[in-house]
């Protein structure tokens, strides 16, 4: 079993002596420091476990000292050790975050379970971060479908930078998950705890975006009641998404390449210098070199955000994800309203796979809800799609190209998607389907059958 190493500051070489002696070598190392200064010292070469302070000291005393290693970390166990009558000191350290105060003279028994219990604390706590970013990791990934393979790539860049403070650079047409992504990059990376501060560079006026980006002081400007932080302060140790960089305007650029420099700004009617410290997500969907090479974007800032440049693929060039996707939405749906469909029949896939998708992701997300708004059965038939992605009763699996293929197969193809729409429009009543279609109800049911297409054994509507 590891040692745990136990860390003991007296000013008094007798304590000392006697503190290298109370524990147990084969459980603990006991390492002593005549002050918090020597015990600061000591802790950057080998960490402690605990740390077990007298109070009074000349130099710093106990209390000084456990804020002062509480500063450099803050989860460091501390025992205080008090003489009798400083019982008041004692109790304003537990409030200061002390672990625990022993009374002297001690029992060596007694400080080893105080001692053990504050080990045991501090597994606790870090067994506690440990799933908190784990849930966090989870939750991260568990909104994010990434089924094709074009995306592997993405989701492995994004792993690897995103525990580095490199600034990431996003581009991808809108409705791709710019969003998304910056928001998993932040999680992902040791800023998660942190705040995660996103704004629209486009959706801000030109004269608003210095101020809302660096703070203004009262005064600063008409309107400008009271002073205010600005989002590289609220950001300050955490992530800054900046979507649209490239409607920044030029005369606010550098400033923003200062920040990114040094960490250093100015808020607005301010003459002192403000500090930062943000990891930087950009994101754009145009194409940013053209406007660099306009003269529209400062190259020397598109350099500094373009660190690692990650490029979403469009959804129809990832339409691997479309089913995922699908399935997604109907879920999340399903887990805030009643009666939603449940799957899309193939007909509507082979056009939600065909469509070109301008406004990506999100017009998928928006076509299936409305489509499962309209839609009363368990099923999405391409009648509950938007005009646009309806098309013909042709485009079934495996229709696109019907010309090459053999009458046997284009007939059938025909077929299937007739006799879907035909279930559609029936209400997916089967006897109604028939009478519908001038067939008898045997044949329809044999037709259906043999093409595979599903339809509700009942006969009926029922359930919908
Ligand atoms: N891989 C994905 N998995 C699940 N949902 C996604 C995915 N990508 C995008 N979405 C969803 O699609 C919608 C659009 O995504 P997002 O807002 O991130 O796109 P964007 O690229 O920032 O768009 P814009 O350029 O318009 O700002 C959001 O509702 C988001 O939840
Ligand atoms: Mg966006």
């Amino acid at each position: 079993m590891k040692r745990s190493n136990i860390l003991f500051i007296d000013d008094q070489q007798s304590a000392r002596d006697m503190f290298l002696r109370l524990l147990d070598p084969q459980k603990y190392k006991s390492i002593v420091a005549s002050g918090v200064a020597a015990a600061e010292e000591h802790l950057r070469h080998e960490a402690a476990d605990v740390v077990v302070t007298d109070l009074r000291m000349p130099d710093i005393d106990g209390l000084e000292g456990l804020e002062r290693l509480h500063a450099a970390d803050p989860e460091l166990p501390v025992v205080l050790i008090t003489a009798f009558g400083t019982v008041e000191t004692a109790v304003e350290a537990m409030k200061r975050g002390a672990f625990d105060f022993l009374r002297k003279p001690f029992d060596p028994a007694e400080l080893e379970i105080v001692i053990d219990r504050a080990i045991a604390h501090r597994q606790l706590l870090r067994e506690n971060q440990r799933l908190r970013s784990e849930v966090a990791r989870r939750a991260a990934t568990a909104d994010i479908i990434c089924a094709a393979p074009a995306m592997s790539a993405v989701m492995d860049l994004i792993a690897r930078v995103a525990p580095s403070d490199f600034s990431v650079l996003m581009l991808g047409e809108s409705g791709t998950g710019k969003d998304v992504f910056a928001q998993r990059i932040h999680q992902l990376s040791s800023r998660a705890q942190q705040s995660f501060v996103s704004i629209n560079c486009s959706a801000i006026p030109e004269h608003l975006l210095e101020s809302e980006l660096f703070g203004h002081e009262k005064g600063a400007f008409s309107g400008a009641n009271q002073a205010r932080e600005g989002f590289f302060a609220e950001a300050d140790g955490g992530t800054l998404f900046l979507d649209e960089i490239g409607d920044m305007s030029l005369a606010l650029q550098p400033k923003l390449l200062r920040v990114l420099q040094n960490g250093e700004f100015y808020r607005v009617g301010s003459r002192r210098l403000s500090k930062t410290d943000v990891r930087l997500v950009c994101a754009s969907n145009r194409a940013i070199e053209s406007l660099v090479e306009r003269g529209q974007f400062r190259q020397d800032l598109y350099y500094r955000i373009n660190t690692v440049r990650i490029d979403l693929p469009p959804l129809r060039e990832r339409t691997e994800d479309i089913p995922a996707l699908v399935a997604h939405f109907l879920q999340r749906l399903a887990a805030h309203h009643p009666r939603v469909p449940s799957s899309v029949s193939p007909t509507a896939l082979a056009r939600l796979l065909e469509y070109p998708w301008p406004g990506n992701v999100r017009e998928l997300e928006h076509v299936i809800e409305r489509a499962s708004l309209v839609c009363d059965g368990d099923t999405i038939y391409p009648e509950s799609l938007p005009r646009e992605l309806r098309g013909t009763a042709s485009s079934v699996p495996g229709a696109m190209g019907t010309v090459d293929k053999v009458f046997k197969d284009a007939r059938r193809d025909f077929e299937f998607g007739y006799f879907v729409h035909l279930l559609d429009r029936a209400g997916h009543n089967v006897q109604k389907a028939a009478d519908l279609a001038g067939l008898h109800r045997s044949t329809l049911y044999e037709k259906l059958a043999a093409l595979g297409v599903p339809y509700d054994h009942e006969g009926g509507a029922a359930g919908h």
